[in-house]
């Protein structure tokens, strides 16, 4: 059984069909990409599996349980989550308290003030902070105020933030916008990790067809809203119509 299904999945922006009718079969533990030109739907799509956005019609079954139009925190309790950009940051609150907020959060289901005193609840908080830090190598950097992190590092703390809800399937959009060569390798280091000691289902967005190519395990092209190819990197690769939809004839 897959982990993740879609089904005929639709999202209609007014006259705008932004996700048209996709089928996608995410299998447990595996990297699978969604490339794409800008526009073709990506976002809109992650958004409709994570609860962010209610589709038009169709339908997303998870671990076998259909949780189609459910509340984002509904989602993020069944155990899907969204490395979201640095607005989840908590610019001056340390990096171990910004994972700490999200544990907790992930535990409770909601912010409850009086955390500090459950001593039951602030163990299973502390370990899952410095499990989620050293996975993403920020454990070093646990006191200092989540502002001064280089860029970098804020996208890692963003990953660990994601992680706190101890997911089984990690949505990743763009996770290496705006870096550096150096920070792109360290982010494909790390997707590779998650994948192999957490043991982690990844859908990855990104542009970068480099960390693309070198981290998935099927690759999956969505050209106005609708996929039209999902298939292994070398596949891919060699894919006339995809070469001439998406990378406009380019070699990859
Ligand atoms: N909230 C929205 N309201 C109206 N149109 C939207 C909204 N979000 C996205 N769109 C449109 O849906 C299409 C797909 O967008 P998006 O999913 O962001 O694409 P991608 O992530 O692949 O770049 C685009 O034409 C975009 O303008
Ligand atoms: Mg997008």
């Amino acid at each position: 059984m897959s982990l993740l299904q879609t089904t005929d999945l639709v999202k209609q922006f007014g006259g705008l069909t932004a996700v048209d009718g996709v089928s996608l079969s995410i299998e447990r533990g595996t990297v699978q990409a969604i490339i794409g030109p800008n526009g073709a739907g990506k976002t809109t799509f992650i958004n409709c599996v994570s609860g962010l956005l209610d589709p038009t019609s169709g339908s997303v079954q998870f671990n076998g349980d259909d949780i189609t139009g459910q509340d984002p925190h509904e989602i993020v309790q069944q155990g899907i989550s969204k490395s979201f950009q640095t607005a989840s940051i908590f610019p001056r609150m340390s990096v171990a308290e910004n994972v700490q907020i999200a544990a907790f959060g992930a535990e409770h289901g909601s912010f409850r003030f009086n955390f500090l005193k459950r001593r039951e609840s602030y163990d299973a908080v502390q370990e899952t902070t410095e499990r989620m830090l050293r996975s993403v190598d920020l454990w070093d950097d646990r006191n200092i105020q989540a502002q001064n992190l280089p860029y970098g590092d804020k996208r890692r703390l963003e990953i660990a933030i994601a992680l706190a809800s101890e997911p089984e399937l990690l949505f990743m959009d763009e996770p290496t916008a705006g870096m550096s060569p150096e920070e792109t390798r360290q982010t494909v280091d790390l997707i590779e990790n998650l994948q192999e000691e957490l043991g982690l289902t990844i859908v990855l967005v990104e542009h970068d067809m480099e960390v693309i190519f070198r981290v998935s395990d099927k690759i999956a092209v969505l050209h106005r809203g609708s996929i039209i190819a999902n298939a292994a990197p070398e596949e891919i690769r060699g894919d006339e119509q995809v070469q001439e939809a998406y990378l406009g004839g380019a070699e990859i």
